[in-house]
């Protein structure tokens, strides 16, 4: 299985309907379009209804991007959903879909990296493709965030948002594919983006609610410098392992968290924006499915050209961060 990589076979993504503007927030909490703006590169974001799910999502994604394969569900060996915010604790969400669509034979698990999770998952995925154990896997990317953010904190109401990115990984033997990825984490800080309660640590009660425990908490300030010198590095990593330079780099696939993180780190780089893709402006930061709608939407406008090598990178709570290149 030596020269086995995994392609990209597929893309979707999936969007809720609802638009959240930064007009709206103006409305919500003490905060401007100004800021939000400048700041973030943030001008709206999708928000999901109260009676939508993340498997909703997961499944559209998910179809659509077998549709662009050309595969039926039933020809997946393996589902992983990449989220912190699943319809439920137990079971996984990637078992509701696994069943939604129909990928009978697959074995399907969720796995929880924050806004890194989906270049964790394509990571996983990739070596059960090279190890031989499978020929297909579905790897998405998704959350529903506008469920745990307080809409009463402005520090984080107005960049969290909701959608499911999704990309079929085929093995395949003619170099294309996943020529390298990295990844990393440092849970000493832990702190600087978490939910407290819900868990076992903090179990759901009266208490922990009137504390306020039960909704999303960042250090974004904190956050911001660590990522743009961390993002900066894992980007170099991926590039040095595949044996390749940064010029090499068509397309930079980042996580859409901030708008200046992104300009910091391909100026690092020596990138031009049009190298860049972004939809940060539209679409606000979606953590785990950011990279794979931004990756759907790029595909699927017709300028990735057979051979060019696109880069991923996020970084998010845990901490933790990755990046992984890819020849199309
Ligand atoms: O996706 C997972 C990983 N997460 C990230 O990568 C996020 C990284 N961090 C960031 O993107 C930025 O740090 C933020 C966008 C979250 C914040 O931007 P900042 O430039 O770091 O602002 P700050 O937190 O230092 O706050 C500056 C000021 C503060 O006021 P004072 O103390 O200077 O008076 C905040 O209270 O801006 C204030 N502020 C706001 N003002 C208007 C914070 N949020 C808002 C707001 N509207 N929504």
């Amino acid at each position: 299985m030596a020269n086995v990589r995994s392609r990209i076979s597929g893309t979707g993504h999936s969007l809720p309907q609802k638009v959240l503007t930064n007009a709206d927030l103006e409305k919500m909490v003490d905060t401007t379009d100004e800021w939000i703006t400048t700041r973030t590169g943030i001008r709206e974001r999708r928000i999901a209804a109260d009676d939508e799910y993340l498997s909703l999502f997961v499944a559209e994604a998910s179809r659509r991007a077998l549709e662009m394969a050309g595969l039926k569900a039933e020809e997946l060996d393996l589902i992983i959903v990449a989220t912190v915010t699943p319809d439920q604790p137990i079971p996984s969400t990637a078992c509701f879909v696994q069943h939604m669509i129909g990928a009978k034979k697959a074995a399907a698990f969720d796995m929880a990296a924050g806004c890194s999770g989906f270049i964790y998952a394509v990571t996983v995925g990739d070596s059960f493709i090279r190890n031989g154990l499978a020929r297909h896997v579905l790897v998405v990317g998704a959350e529903i965030l506008s469920k745990y953010v307080d809409w009463r904190d402005r520090a984080t109401c107005v960049l969290f948002a909701d959608g499911a990115g999704a990309v079929v990984l085929s093995a395949e033997e003619n170099g294309r594919g996943l020529l390298s990825s990295a990844i990393h984490a440092d849970g000493s800080m832990a702190e600087f983006i978490t939910l407290p309660g819900g868990g076992s640590k903090i179990p759901v009660s009266h208490a922990m609610i009137d504390a306020n425990l039960h909704t999303i908490k960042m250090k974004g300030n904190e956050t911001f410098k660590i990522a743009v010198r961390s993002l900066e590095s894992v980007c170099r990593e991926a590039i040095e392992r595949a044996g390749l330079s940064p010029a090499d780099v068509r397309w930079f696939v980042p996580h859409q968290a901030n708008v200046r993180i992104i300009n910091a780190v391909a100026e690092r780089l020596g990138w031009p924006p049009e190298t860049i893709y972004l939809n940060i402006d539209r679409i606000g930061n979606t953590s785990a499915a950011s990279i794979p709608i931004a990756l759907d939407e790029l595909v699927r406008s017709g300028r990735v050209q057979p051979g060019d090598i696109l880069l991923f990178a996020a970084f998010g709570a845990g901490l933790t961060w990755g990046s992984g290149l890819i020849r199309w």
